[in-house]
């Protein structure tokens, strides 16, 4: 219980930061072609690692502005200081502090925290899903087509990594009630573990935005893993997360299949075959 209290410190401590400096003019970089970074970024991370450093001298930290661990490091903090970075730099007020704990790999701990609201999600291994102190009830619903699904997107495009959210929204539109996207899909996986969205699913993410909201998902009764159904660990790099296993299910062949016919290899396959008309 206590890395929680001083994960859920360090949530608090980042967003009040991340709160402060909310509307104002923010010198917005980008780290990549499609990735954006401020300074607020830059200082929660600080603060969180300083903060957990405190109670945990030993552990190390996967942090998305910079922090790295060693190679086989056992207890590993994987920190998003402000997910909704985008959202941020807009004034859209939706975003969050994302903190998980691993130990070998293993998520074992979780807070979100969301500075706009002040609500905070945590979990804890075998000890249940808690938004501001009180266990999260994990009542899923059982109709697919009255779902809300979160579909999240990535700009980023390259030939070996095909996108697979928009085909996957396409196959599985008919089905259900409608699509959200907030932006932050850590406050999305919170979301759904404490049921005001369905289901969540995004490609081409990096464990801190997602560490922490699988166990929130886990611990409230669901099912959260990658598009290959591996559980989410300290090197995921996709998500679907349900209450409603049935829901996890669905969408998680959706994606095997999208995944088929979206790889390079079939990709090659196809292209391979001759064109009606072209030779
Ligand atoms: P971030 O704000 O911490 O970058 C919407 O863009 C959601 O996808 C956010 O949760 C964002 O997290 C995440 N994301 C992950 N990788 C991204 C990328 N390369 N570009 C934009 N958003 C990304
Ligand atoms: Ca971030």
């Amino acid at each position: 219980m206590r890395a929680l209290d001083v994960a859920i410190d360090a949530a608090h401590k980042a967003g009040s930061l991340i709160r402060d400096r909310f509307g104002q003019p923010q010198q917005a970089e980008m780290k990549s072609p499609t990735e954006i970074v401020t300074q607020v970024d830059r200082d929660a991370e600080q603060i969180i690692v300083r903060t957990i450093q405190q109670a945990f001298p030993e552990h190390e930290f996967l942090g998305e502005e910079g922090h790295a661990p060693r190679q086989n490091a056992e207890h590993v903090w994987v920190v998003d200081p402000l997910d909704g970075t985008r959202n941020y730099t807009l004034g859209i007020p939706l975003f969050c502090v994302s903190i998980a704990l691993t130990v070998r790999g293993r998520v074992v701990l979780g807070a979100i925290y969301d500075p706009q609201r002040d609500e905070t999600f945590g979990a804890c291994m075998g000890g249940g899903t808690h938004l501001d102190g009180v266990k999260v009830q994990g009542c899923a619903s059982t109709r697919l087509d009255q779902a809300i699904v979160y579909a999240g997107f990535v700009p980023a495009q390259s030939p070996n990594n095909p996108e697979l959210s928009m085909p996957m929204l396409v196959r599985l539109r008919p089905s259900i009630a409608a699509m959200r996207n907030l932006g932050s899909v850590a406050l999305g996986l919170a979301y759904v573990a404490c049921g005001r969205i369905d289901l969540a699913y995004q490609d081409r993410l990096s464990p801190w935005d997602m560490c922490a909201g699988a166990l929130l998902v886990q611990e409230a009764g669901g099912v959260a893993t990658d598009f290959a159904g591996q559980l989410i660990s300290s090197s995921s790099n996709s998500i679907i997360a349900a209450l409603n296993p049935d829901y996890h299910r669905v969408v998680l062949e959706i994606a095997q299949d999208v995944s088929r016919m979206r790889s390079p290899a079939s990709h090659q396959v196809m292209t391979d075959v001759p064109q009606p008309g072209l030779e």
